[in-house]
């Protein structure tokens, strides 16, 4: 028998991460999404977010658990040493800067139990989702960056288990909603949006498949899991 394919990034990591009963590290946390999925899976998720504007929109979405969340970077993570089952990078690897991203991995290492798992889900730099941000924040480079820091893991203590390659998918009411997720994952981009507002809004409408009233884009991802070692 085949195994059914999977294009749900939350299925995908519950498919490769044990949730229940385990602590997991989620670093770059963004609104929480990954959080609560993992509690409502019995996992005790610890969200690790540096953005002000993400960490409200998770404490918000989420006022009965603001425990589950702390203020902090990849790089330095607030979580002390061998606590986590596993440790979880979803689209956030490339958000940590370049010359930060192979301590990011360090520290993964140093929270994570000998034979944790670290599960790191990156977006692959082509594809409608990427081409309609491609104008505002083009992040082939750092895109690039995070597959190099993730190619020497094996020389930071991880083994990796499994590398799948899938597509996913984001959808958005409007172009309204596209823009206030693009900067509320990084809100430098919001002088770049206010300079091409015109050209970007007409990058996300030829790129959208319209599909129940939304606007959807295709987007290949690349994900890895590692057992510490
Ligand atoms: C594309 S979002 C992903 C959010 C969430 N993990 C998800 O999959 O929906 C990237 C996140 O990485 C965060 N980030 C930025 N710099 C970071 C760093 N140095 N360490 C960890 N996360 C960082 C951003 O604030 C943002 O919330």
């Amino acid at each position: 028998m085949t195994e059914p394919e999977i294009n749900d990034p939350l299925e995908m990591l519950a498919t490769h991460v044990h949730l229940d009963g385990s602590v997991v590290v989620d670093v770059g946390s963004g609104a929480g999404e990954l959080v609560r999925f993992m509690r409502s899976r019995g996992a005790q998720p610890i969200g690790v977010e540096c953005g002000e504007i993400m960490l409200q929109r998770a404490l918000d979405a989420d006022p009965e658990h603001p425990d589950s969340y702390r203020e902090g970077v990849g790089q330095d993570l607030p979580v002390d040493d061998q606590i986590a089952d596993a440790v979880v990078f979803s689209n956030s690897l490339h958000h940590v800067p370049a010359t930060e991203m192979t301590n990011a991995l360090k520290e993964a290492h140093r929270v994570l139990k000998p034979g944790g798992t670290l599960f790191v889900t990156e977006p692959i730099p082509t594809g409608p989702s990427f081409e309609s941000n491609r104008l505002v924040d083009d992040e082939t480079v750092v895109r690039g960056l995070a597959q190099d820091a993730l190619a020497a893991a094996a020389e930071l203590g991880f083994e990796l288990q499994s590398h799948i390659e899938y597509d996913g998918e984001y959808s958005y009411a409007d172009a309204a909603e596209w823009e206030s997720v693009l900067v509320g994952i990084d809100p430098t981009r919001r002088a770049k949006l206010d300079e091409l507002r015109e050209v970007a809004v007409q990058a996300f409408y030829d790129n959208a498949t319209e599909r129940d009233g939304r606007f959807a884009f295709a987007q290949p991802n690349d994900v890895k899991v590692y057992t510490r070692t």
